[in-house]
């Protein structure tokens, strides 16, 4: 099945999210769709999925035009999406999301959970996606909810599969288990849309690339004919530097310690194990580790999101163990949490209320009882300036951003504020390669000024580039710890160090 969109516009009010955009999608390929934080990627795809009708322009399938009143359309066309942020039913199985909403196409006349449940084994024998049917979908890890969605797309048979950044949430380990499903879906003769940020990933996996920049595309061609560095200046339109400068390293004394810290999951298990750790200011630690090693917990209990059982967190000299978020952030904690959706922000205030949501009560932002909304608008606006966030003004809801400047929306609000130790859990997920630039040199510059600053990424390139001390998390321990100061890290040992090899 071949797709042609052909002059697609689409525009939101004052926004023009797409410009007159060409582009073919064929069967048994990949196309690559590269392109900054809210150059239009999502938007095109969810015109292309029938979630949005296009202002201009028209789509064919094999040569026909088509119109699509709704995704309901666009899936018996035999196109589906799976959504940058997804859209699983938590308390729900894996085959209960799987025919939600199908059972009321007319294809299944009741709701027949017992064949569903067949077809979901049929579906992950044929692409090797290993997913149980019974699973409840709060229980998996997000790369197994990721091939729900999957499954979900192509129980309603679809043809053409649009993936929306689908590895900016998956481990290294991951993403090479998924472009197998990805090559097994295209050998099936699926045509796939692949949006990703990560350049290294669209030369690998792409049969073709196209390039979206302010809604129009910029550029084309074929991985074996470009690199890197020319794929990131046609996004953004001037060159990037990947390399990272740092000021010599002149550590302070010790900001944040953990002694002997004890942390449990909800479920009872031990996510922390007796963990001692310490960040010094002027020092960028970064933790290393498989996803699920007890990272997030980490992150939780060092903001105050979750109680330590045992041990004690110290900051600055005083013992935060049982202080509350708000009395932590009042101390001087930043916080840049790993899932924005959830904990960042809140999407149907606008960009300027969500500037201030954890400073709105500060001296800065009251006159009196009352928030002084003037200033908090000013302010905003700089942030807005500064962080190069794409929004018509500072009055838009957080929620219609694209999903990268929402991150960049939490991460300027947290680096804009006095602070002593910055939090920051995967600080650049989703973000574009020019955004990516500018939030490390945020980062650098915020050691250089004296903060510690505490990383956890599931990038270690991100990890190697940051870090004064790299430290390795596995089963809620520190296995290994790398000074990046005294000579070059080798990579494949603190791979080695991850998968518990020094454990
Ligand atoms: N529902 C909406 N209402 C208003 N504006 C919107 C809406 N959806 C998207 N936009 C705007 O359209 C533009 C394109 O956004 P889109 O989400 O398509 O970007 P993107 O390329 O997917 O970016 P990212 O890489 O950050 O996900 C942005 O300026 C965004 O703010
Ligand atoms: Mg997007």
């Amino acid at each position: 099945m071949d797709i042609e969109l052909r002059g697609i516009t689409k525009r939101f009010g004052p926004v023009t999210a797409n410009e007159d955009v060409n582009l073919s999608i064929r069967s048994g390929e990949v196309l690559g769709l590269l392109g900054e934080n809210g150059a239009g990627k999502s938007t095109l795809m969810n015109v292309l999925c029938g979630l949005y009708s296009p202002t201009d322009g028209e789509i064919l399938i094999d040569g026909v035009p088509a119109t699509f009143d709704g995704p309901g359309d666009a899936i018996r066309a035999g196109i589906g999406m799976v959504h940058q942020h997804f859209m699983l039913v938590p308390v729900f199985t894996v085959t209960e999301n799987v025919v939600l909403g199908v059972e009321r196409t007319g294809r299944f006349d009741h709701l027949d959970l017992a064949t569903a449940r067949a077809q979901v084994h049929a579906i992950n024998d044929q692409y090797g996606l290993h997913v149980d049917p019974d699973a409840l979908v709060e229980n998996l890890p997000v790369g197994v909810q990721q091939r729900v969605e999957i499954i979900k797309v192509l129980f309603r048979s679809a043809d053409v599969l649009i993936l929306d950044e689908p590895t900016a949430v998956l481990t290294p380990q991951e993403v090479d288990d998924f472009f197998q499903i990805i090559k097994a879906l295209r050998d099936a003769g699926k045509a796939l849309v692949f949006i990703t940020h990560k350049l290294n990933e669209i030369l690998e996996i792409a049969d073709r690339i196209s390039v979206i920049r302010n809604g129009r595309i910029v550029g084309e061609g074929l991985p074996k004919d470009l690199t890197r560095p020319q794929l990131a200046e046609m996004m953004v339109g001037r060159p990037v530097s990947f390399d990272v400068v740092k000021k010599p390293f002149a550590p302070g004394g010790t900001l944040l310690e953990t002694r002997d810290l004890t942390v449990l999951r909800d479920t009872d298990e031990i996510a922390i194990d007796h963990l001692n750790l310490t960040v010094r200011s002027g020092e960028i630690v970064g933790i290393a580790g498989v996803q699920g090693n007890g990272q997030s917990a980490l992150i939780e209990v060092l903001t105050g999101l979750r109680r330590a059982t045992e041990g004690q967190v110290m900051f600055d000299g005083q013992d935060i163990t049982r202080t509350s978020v708000r009395e932590r952030h009042r101390l001087g904690i930043a916080h840049i949490p790993e899932d924005r959706q959830t904990v960042g922000l809140i999407k149907n205030f606008t960009v300027a209320e969500n500037m201030v949501l954890d400073t709105y009560y500060d001296a800065r932002f009251s006159r009196g009882p009352r928030v002084d909304w003037a200033q908090v608008n000013k302010v905003s606006a700089g942030f807005v300036r500064d962080f190069d966030i794409r929004t018509p003004s500072v009055f838009q809801a957080a929620g219609h951003l694209s999903g990268g400047n929402q991150q960049k929306l939490v991460v300027a609000r947290e680096l804009s504020r006095e602070t002593k130790l910055l939090i920051a859990g995967q600080p650049t997920r989703g973000l574009d390669v020019g955004s990516i630039e500018y939030i490390h040199k945020r980062l650098i510059a915020a050691r250089d000024e004296g903060d510690g600053v505490l990383i956890v990424s599931s990038e270690l390139d991100e990890i190697m580039a940051l870090s004064d001390r790299i430290l390795v998390m596995f089963k809620g321990r520190i296995v290994a710890e790398y000074d990046a100061n005294a000579g070059p890290v080798d990579k494949s040992a603190i791979g080695l160090a991850m998968a518990g090899a020094a454990a």
